[in-house]
């Protein structure tokens, strides 16, 4: 069980899979108010850099499961980088369905909502892990700027611009599923260039290091588009943020 190779190659110096920084994300951390204790449950944890940081920050407990065997191996060495392995796990597994055996504080889907078909799935699916009064953490994009032709969502690898809404419209939507969003923390245009640009760099060097591999035209391809494509659409048209959700 693997996700497309693309990722696992364009992501693997990742430590964060999406376009909040380090310190956005102790932000978001310290914005929760977790308590020592608490529990995380995040599902599509990638390389795991949220459990990990937060349990050495704030001394919460918590369970990943990311399809990535890749992402997964990561996570468990950075739990032990920083010292937290007896506080956090990581399962290589598929999340879609997934309901933790007993209920958390907090409950994540950072950047993955298409393992429950969405937004309002996903806020149903970690629903049903979440103790009474605990929080959802749901981390999405939405139209910074609203594309003026679908051509362009599309340049931002949309399918199409109801793909997403924007930022009111999107916060909007919470209340419809009966939910109060309690914190937000936004990425920006350099947080973006940090989750886009790193894949360059580690592209060109897979490039070097694999040059007769059967997907180096593939990874070069999209080296040689990427950076182009990236500062006229995403970076230009497209915001991210988490969101943290209490039901009502
Ligand atoms: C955009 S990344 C976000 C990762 C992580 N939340 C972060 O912010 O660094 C999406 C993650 O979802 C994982 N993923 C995709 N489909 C999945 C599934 N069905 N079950 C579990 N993880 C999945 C990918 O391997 C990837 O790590």
């Amino acid at each position: 069980m693997d996700i497309p190779r693309i990722f696992n190659i364009t992501e693997s110096a990742h430590r964060i899979h999406n376009p909040i920084t380090p310190e956005k994300l102790a932000t978001l951390g310290a914005a929760l108010r977790l308590e020592s204790g608490a529990s995380v449950l995040d599902l599509g944890s990638g390389s795991g850099e949220m459990l990990c940081t937060w349990a050495h920050d704030h001394g919460i407990v918590g369970t990943g499961i990311d399809m990535s065997p890749l992402f997964t191996e990561h996570a468990k060495l950075r739990a032990v980088e920083l010292g937290v392995a007896d506080q956090v796990e990581f399962i290589h597994g598929d999340a879609a369905g997934y309901v933790s055996d007993e209920k958390v504080s907090v409950a994540a889907c950072v950047g993955a909502t298409w393992i429950a078909g969405g937004i309002a799935g996903t806020v149903e699916l970690l629903a049903r892990s979440l103790r009474t009064g605990g929080t959802i953490l749901i981390g999405e994009p939405y139209w910074r700027r609203l594309p003026p032709t679908e051509d362009v969502a599309k340049g931002c690898l949309a399918n199409a611009i109801s793909d997403f809404h924007t930022l009111p419209d999107l916060l909007a939507s919470f209340g419809r599923l009966g939910c109060d969003v309690v914190e937000m923390v936004l990425a920006d245009q350099d947080g973006w260039d940090r989750y886009e640009a790193a894949k360059w760099l580690t592209m060109r060097r897979w490039l070097e290091a694999n040059p007769g591999d059967g997907f180096a035209a593939d990874v070069r391809a999209k080296l040689t588009s990427e950076p182009e494509r990236y500062a006229a659409y995403t970076r230009e048209y497209l915001g991210w943020g988490v969101f943290a959700l209490m039901l009502r």
